[in-house]
């Protein structure tokens, strides 16, 4: 990897991809290029040229060829002849909103500065920052792009500092901006509501922004903050894509607008509506991190990029060769309705089957018998659990399982011990009703004494009773937007400072707690993004626990996110979120692809059940490491298929695991084929420990799959609808 400065122009690259930015000659910043690693000299004239053009504004007096509108720009500003959208917008103490930053200087270093966020990490990272003033606004803008070695990703973050004397308003800053030559592109987000996270839709560009964002304090379920361009033709093997991820958990934005010249200028940032900063003399203003990544190899390998990049940069170290423990979760085993007895009862009948970890969920402090109290009240409920917490952790840890333990520090119930004592501690408006949801309101995290009063209620917990993981829950958004602690011009900062407060507390617990493997949680995966990762390397994927849901909701968070990161659960039948019935070996196949775990009363399974699922757990501990750290591969889409593949395979290509699904049983075809990916083309491989395949033959020409049933015969296979096989690659 390489950053170059010649002739005005950096280069950024390293062997598969280049990144171009040119200083222009009214010296504002030009994005020359992203894509593809470019050879050789590169030169201004092989990037932009003056030209005349009609209706346009120019810059210089007497030259008729210089236009902001015409250029591709790296950080635009508005007011000086560019009218598409902005990277910055900020109100002067004259009330002027011109801003017009140009180059002043550089500088290039090894090793990742941390910022006051969480952002991406990394010693050997190549680093560049690049200082733009405006000296009306005497204000400095740092943009900084880092890479790292081996993987394909330039990540990005802006620092704003005030030099002047008065104070100014952020109205808008985008993490990202860049501008492609051509837009034909489709984009592709992901998407949904709860219980239906992150489902892929594929839009064409066209004319005007199309936008993806959240304004609902959170990154949200609505849309997660990361985003796709690709080429029409391209699929998860081949063509072109550039991959957008937004490293932040609340309001954001992901834009592309294609203007009137058929470029396309592509944005994130955190959502410009209900935001704003007063930046006074001398402070400065961190915007979040974003990643981009381009390739010319297909999603898989985009995807590889990401994994990589968050895996080895962003999951902080200490996890990174953690083996995530298969769980066992009480949430739909018996929801708020336990004792101390049944716990402990799950708990042994969890050993014998050899789960490794037993996770208390919500239900055990303050009066939580259901949602309607006890959020904020963090001590332990006696009445449910006599003997305390400890007695349960020190009862689990005896057996030698780990013990977790549900949280959900932001928010408050009306009827608490925190509400009576703080009622000013919650967001809202006092001369407006509060909306609630799920019968709960917002902790005002953008207050430091409320974060440690939080702080101050779980660590007497969790120095009294031992506890190796949490769960960290979020169950609704903001709404009525307003701190009572807030002057007047500071409420458009209330959901960045809220977010905020949300990371100084996972701050203070990860490092008080630096053994405690965080998961995060928000109504299942309301709030999955990439900045959760750097403090709970994995997140509760869904709330839809449905193995048929599931294949499409794992298949495309896996877009971005290492399957390392999505917690995956075996729950009961029928399930509680679609009523469907699926096979335990289907729903156990389906999960293995994650961090493995259970959500089910298992002891109300039968003797067979509970063999198989012992057998299980064994089998997902034999292929874990594999799992966890081998390169994920997407083979055939449940959007598009009735029949849904993927699998990991390990750096050395010898080793591999195969999940495949049938979604619904076809009577009377052709054998139907699995075709792998990733595998060495001269290796042999044996599968489940039968016959020997080569590489070759496995990626070119497919594994004959014979029909479970045909409509006359039963091949021995399990037949009917949704089934799935595993098939376990070992190189001979
Ligand atoms: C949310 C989570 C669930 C469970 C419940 C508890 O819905 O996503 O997994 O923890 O809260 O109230």
């Amino acid at each position: 990897m390489h950053i170059q400065f010649e002739n005005g122009i950096f280069h950024l690259y390293n062997q598969n991809i280049s990144y171009v930015i040119g200083i222009l000659k009214n010296n504002h910043l030009g994005h020359y290029y992203f894509g593809k690693r470019l050879f050789g000299e590169l030169r201004e004239d092989m990037f932009r040229m003056d030209q005349k053009r009609g209706l346009s504004n120019y810059i210089e007096k007497d030259d008729m060829t210089f236009s902001l509108s015409h250029e591709l720009l790296e950080f635009p500003c508005f007011g000086t002849t560019d009218y598409r959208e902005p990277a910055i917008d900020l109100k002067l103490p004259s009330g002027s909103r011109i801003v017009d930053f140009k180059y002043i200087t550089h500088r290039t270093y090894t090793g990742k500065k941390k910022i006051d966020l969480p952002a991406t990490w990394g010693k050997e990272a190549l680093n560049l920052e690049i200082d733009l003033y405006d000296d009306v606004a005497e204000t400095l803008i740092t943009l900084t792009y880092s890479l790292f070695e081996g993987i394909n990703v330039i990540a990005k973050n802006v620092l704003i500092k005030n030099l002047g004397q008065g104070s100014i308003t952020i109205n808008r800053v985008m993490s990202s901006s860049i501008d492609l030559r051509d837009c034909h592109w489709d984009m592709v987000q992901f998407s949904g509501d709860w219980a239906r996270e992150r489902h892929e839709f594929v839009s064409k560009l066209r004319p005007g922004i199309q936008s993806i964002y959240s304004r609902r304090g959170a990154s949200s379920a609505q849309h997660n903050p990361t985003a796709i361009l690709k080429r029409t033709n391209t699929t998860e093997f081949a063509g072109e894509a550039i991959g957008l991820a937004f490293v932040y958990s609340g309001n954001f934005i992901i834009q592309s607008e294609v203007d009137s010249n058929q470029a396309v200028r592509l944005q994130c940032g955190i959502h410009p509506e209900n935001f704003s900063w007063q930046l006074e003399h001398q402070m400065s203003f961190q915007a979040p991190e974003a990643i981009l990544s381009y390739t010319s190899e297909g999603l898989n390998d985009l995807s590889k990029q990401f994994h990589n990049v968050f895996r080895d940069h962003l999951i902080q170290k200490k996890w990174q060769s953690y083996k995530k423990p298969v769980l066992l979760n009480n949430w739909e085993a018996t929801y708020f309705d336990f004792t101390e007895d049944k716990l402990l009862d799950l708990a042994s009948e969890a050993c014998e089957l050899g789960v490794e970890l037993f996770v208390l969920d919500d239900g055990w402090f303050g009066v939580r018998n259901g949602d309607k109290t006890g959020l904020g009240d963090w001590f332990v409920n006696t009445d449910k659990l006599p003997n305390g917490l400890k007695f349960i952790s020190n009862s689990i840890k005896s057996k030698g399982m780990q013990f977790g333990l549900w949280i959900e520090p932001e928010m408050v119930n009306e009827n608490t011990q925190l509400i009576s004592l703080h009622p000013d501690w919650v967001i809202g408006d006092p001369k407006r009703s509060k909306s609630h949801g799920r019968n709960q309101y917002v902790l005002d995290f953008t207050q430091t004494q409320v974060v440690d009063g939080i702080y101050n209620q779980l660590i007497k917990v969790l120095d009294d009773c031992p506890v190796d993981y949490i769960k960290w829950d979020m169950n609704r958004n903001i709404t009525e937007a307003f701190s009572v602690h807030l002057t007047a011009d500071q409420q458009g900062e209330l959901h960045h400072r809220y977010i905020l407060g949300v990371y100084d507390l996972y701050e203070r617990l990860t490092q008080r707690y630096p053994h405690i493997l965080f998961e995060s949680c928000a109504s299942g995966g309301a709030r999955f993004d990439p900045a959760m990762l750097y403090f709970a390397p994995q997140a509760w994927t869904s709330d839809n626990t449905d193995a048929i849901e599931r294949l499409k909701i794992q298949y495309s968070t896996s877009m971005f996110y290492p399957i390392t990161s999505m917690g995956s659960h075996v729950s009961e039948v029928p399930n509680h979120q679609v009523g469907r019935m699926t096979s335990l070996r289907t729903r156990t196949q389906v999960a293995y692809f994650g961090t493995f775990g259970y959500e089910l009363d298992i002891t109300k399974l039968s003797d067979d059940d509970k063999l198989d699922i012992k057998k299980d757990i064994t089998t997902f501990k034999q292929h874990r490491n594999l799992i966890h750290t081998g390169d994920f591969i997407r083979l055939q889409s449940p959007y598009f298929s009735n029949e849904v593949s993927w699998m990991v395979v390990d750096e050395k290509k010898s080793e591999a695991l195969v999940g495949w699904y049938q979604v619904m049983a076809k009577p009377n075809q052709q054998p139907l084929i699995l075709r792998l990916s990733g595998l060495g083309s001269n290796k042999k491989y044996k599968i489940n420990d039968d016959q020997v395949y080569s590489g070759s033959y496995l990626m070119t020409h497919g594994l004959l799959l014979r029909q479970a049933f045909n409509g006359i015969e039963f091949s021995g296979d399990p037949a009917g609808d949704f089934q799935s096989r595993l098939f376990h690659l070992v190189e001979v």
